[in-house]
């Protein structure tokens, strides 16, 4: 069975077709990153503007590369939230327009969730449930116990900023850039261990999170140096950082699985692309006999296979959306 997705959250327009949940035939990508450089973040109106000019070739492209024809398509997946309201509408009613104009059957899918689908992408792995679930990207970082495709139990999420903004926030003030990620994890290369060190916050709830105050502890620590500050400096700080926070999200996430007495891990979002976490989580869970299954890069960014994937899981499940679909942008 075919599925079309369709991702509009934030910055990007993704459009895939997958077959049967899993074999991914298209899976395109346009973002529109680029127009947002300059302004040192996602500007929502600049993303919506441009994904409305661009979902209707994107989605024509899908189905090209992926050789499947409309008529074949038997449902529709879009993210309806979390997300930019603006963008969430352009994929909400492309998707609600296709469904009604070619009889197809149309699901919404949070993108949270999805994102924790994205390591059983094309793969024929049967990671049995329970299982826990991470997500790291720009907007969340949370923990939930997976008991089945339509049973997420929400375990824990960051307080204030995820795990991605405070990449991003701390690159912009190391001055790297955005999005920051890459140039974090780039930098924190050259970085020296045991030169700087910062902590993250602990809470009563031990599976939640908060970043916001290792990013003020990153500005104050760049402050207090500013005339003195030299490069070798400024890659100290981001290994350090990068160390805490993955310090402290693998632990968590251990302490999760252990609690929760699950044999499988599944890591997806933007975050997780980044090769220190990886090595460090691979290291972390080879001692638990926890099988741990980590998304592809190019399913950690927001793409829309996901949302397909899941979406096709839950049709299978009986689960369907009505036209009046809206989105929930928080
Ligand atoms: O999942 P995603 O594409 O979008 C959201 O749903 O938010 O994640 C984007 C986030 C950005 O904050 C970006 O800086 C971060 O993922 N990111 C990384 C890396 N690549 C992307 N963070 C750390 N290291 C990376 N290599
Ligand atoms: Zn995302």
């Amino acid at each position: 069975m075919y599925t079309l997705g369709i991702e509009t959250s934030c910055d990007e327009t993704s459009v895939s077709v997958v077959e049967n949940g899993r074999r991914v035939l298209s899976n395109i990508v346009a973002s529109s990153l680029n127009l947002h450089k300059r302004y040192g973040g996602i500007i929502p109106e600049i993303a919506s503007r441009a994904q409305l000019e661009s979902i209707y070739p994107v989605a024509q492209e899908a189905l090209k590369e992926a050789r499947v024809r409309i008529n074949a398509i038997r449902l529709i997946a879009v993210t309806y939230g979390p997300g930019l309201n603006g963008s969430l509408l352009i994929g909400v009613s492309f998707a609600k327009a296709l469904s009604l104009a070619c009889n197809i059957a149309l699901i919404g899918i949070n993108h949270i969730k999805s994102h924790i689908y994205a390591p059983l992408l094309s793969r024929n792995t049967r990671a049995g449930f329970p299982f826990v679930g991470l997500v790291i990207s720009g907007g969340h970082t949370s923990l939930f116990l997976v008991k089945d495709f339509d049973r997420f139990i929400p375990l824990g999420q960051t307080v204030d900023d995820a795990a991605g903004e405070a990449f991003d926030k701390v690159a912009r003030i190391l001055g790297l850039g955005y999005p920051g990620g890459p140039l974090v994890e780039k930098l924190a290369l050259r970085g020296r261990a045991n030169k700087v060190k910062f902590s993250c916050g602990n809470l009563d709830r031990e599976l939640d999170f908060s970043f916001s105050g290792i990013k003020t502890a990153v500005l104050y620590k760049i402050k207090n140096q500013k005339s003195r500050i030299k490069n070798t400096d400024k890659a100290d700080i981001a290994y350090a950082f990068q160390e805490a926070v993955f310090d402290d999200i693998i632990k968590k996430t251990v302490l999760a699985c252990l609690k929760k007495k699950v044999k499988s891990l599944l890591v997806g979002g933007g975050v997780v692309c980044n090769n220190r976490f990886r090595l460090k989580l691979g290291m972390a869970l080879g001692n638990q006999n926890i099988k741990t299954y980590i998304a592809e890069p190019k399913y950690c960014l927001d793409n829309a296979a996901m949302v397909a994937g899941l979406g096709y899981q839950l049709y299978k499940k009986g689960v369907k959306s009505k036209l009046s679909l809206g989105t929930e942008p928080t």
